[in-house]
């Protein structure tokens, strides 16, 4: 008799979740239903919409992330001996760039990566090396951005094929793509910052800007980790550091900062990521 009180309770707990099973069920149902009247068919739309899943089929999956705390790691020259490895891993999600290893860097920069923002120009170079990107790093979720000529769907973005190629030989890896409305928001978000409009300008938005605007999206505080600020190359006394920290003996970081500048490409871009950053809870170190 004693231990019939809690299999009763128990089995009261069992049918609440029955119930609350039951009625989940029945409006998913009835919201597919509804979805697949207006002509779409949805499987869940919750996430951020402005980062959709590649995959097959007709189905639209959206980014579905939140972190607590980001540690967005840039992939600057500023990272060799910051000795941040420990404290980088540490934080809820770690959010790297492009093709940045960890292998070999794990005391300067950690050793997790939660998610990488890729570039459509980087994408080879994880396929150059695609055993480690998607089979040993299988649980990194992949937002990969571009251009609409190299991104389009209908056949004739070349990146976006590759990535759909990608996406049928490792199903179970996340790979996702910046819709089309989220990149023109971005090129928004740049006019309102610099009061330019960043094609006539001649800018194009960095990894860094996308990075950013994602982190903002998914992240409840954000620590980034090796950007330097918009003064830090007048100063005289400035350390040169390689433009990124596992490509040394290339051009050095301000140098290339002020190639950019005299190309007059993406010279805004330190100002509108400090004016950016300025408006939310990020820290640097
Ligand atoms: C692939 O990446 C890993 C981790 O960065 C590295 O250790 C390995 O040497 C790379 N392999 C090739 C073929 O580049
Ligand atoms: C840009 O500024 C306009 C006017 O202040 C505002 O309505 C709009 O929401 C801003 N857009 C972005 C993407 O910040
Ligand atoms: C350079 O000098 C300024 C003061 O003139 C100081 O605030 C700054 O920390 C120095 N930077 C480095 C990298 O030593």
């Amino acid at each position: 008799m004693k231990s019939l009180t809690p299999w009763i309770s128990s089995q009261r707990r069992f049918c609440w979740v029955c119930l609350v099973i039951i009625t989940s069920l029945s409006v998913l149902i009835w919201y597919n239903h509804v979805a697949r009247l207006g002509g779409v068919t949805v499987t869940a739309n919750v996430g951020l919409h402005g980062y959709v899943r590649i995959t097959f089929g007709n189905t639209e999956e959206f980014l579905n992330i939140h972190c607590k705390q980001c540690a967005l790691v840039s992939s600057s020259g500023q990272m060799l001996k910051a000795g941040k490895g420990e404290e980088i891993d540490h934080l809820d999600c770690v959010i790297r760039m492009n093709n940045a290893p960890t292998v070999g860097y794990e005391h300067d920069v950690g050793s997790r990566t939660s998610l990488r923002v890729v570039s459509h120009t980087s994408v080879p170079l994880l396929l150059k090396n695609e055993t480690y990107y998607f089979r040993q790093s299988a649980d990194t979720v992949y937002v990969v951005w571009g251009p609409e000529r190299n991104m389009r769907q209908d056949g004739k973005g070349q990146i976006f094929n590759v990535l759909l190629k990608v996406a049928r030989k490792y199903p179970s890896v996340k790979i996702y793509a910046v819709t089309r409305e989220k990149i023109q928001y971005c090129d928004r978000l740049f006019q309102n910052e610099t009061g330019k409009n960043r094609m006539q300008s001649g800018a194009f938005l960095s990894t860094g800007f996308f990075t950013m605007v994602l982190a903002m999206d998914m992240c409840d505080s954000i620590q980034v980790y090796g950007m330097i600020t918009d003064d830090y190359c007048s100063q005289a006394n400035h350390t040169a550091v390689p433009y990124h920290y596992y490509e040394r003996g290339r051009m050095d970081e301000c140098r290339m900062y002020h190639v950019h500048e005299r190309a007059r490409r993406g010279g805004h871009r330190f100002i509108t990521e400090k004016a950016i950053y300025a408006r939310f809870q990020v820290q640097y170190f």
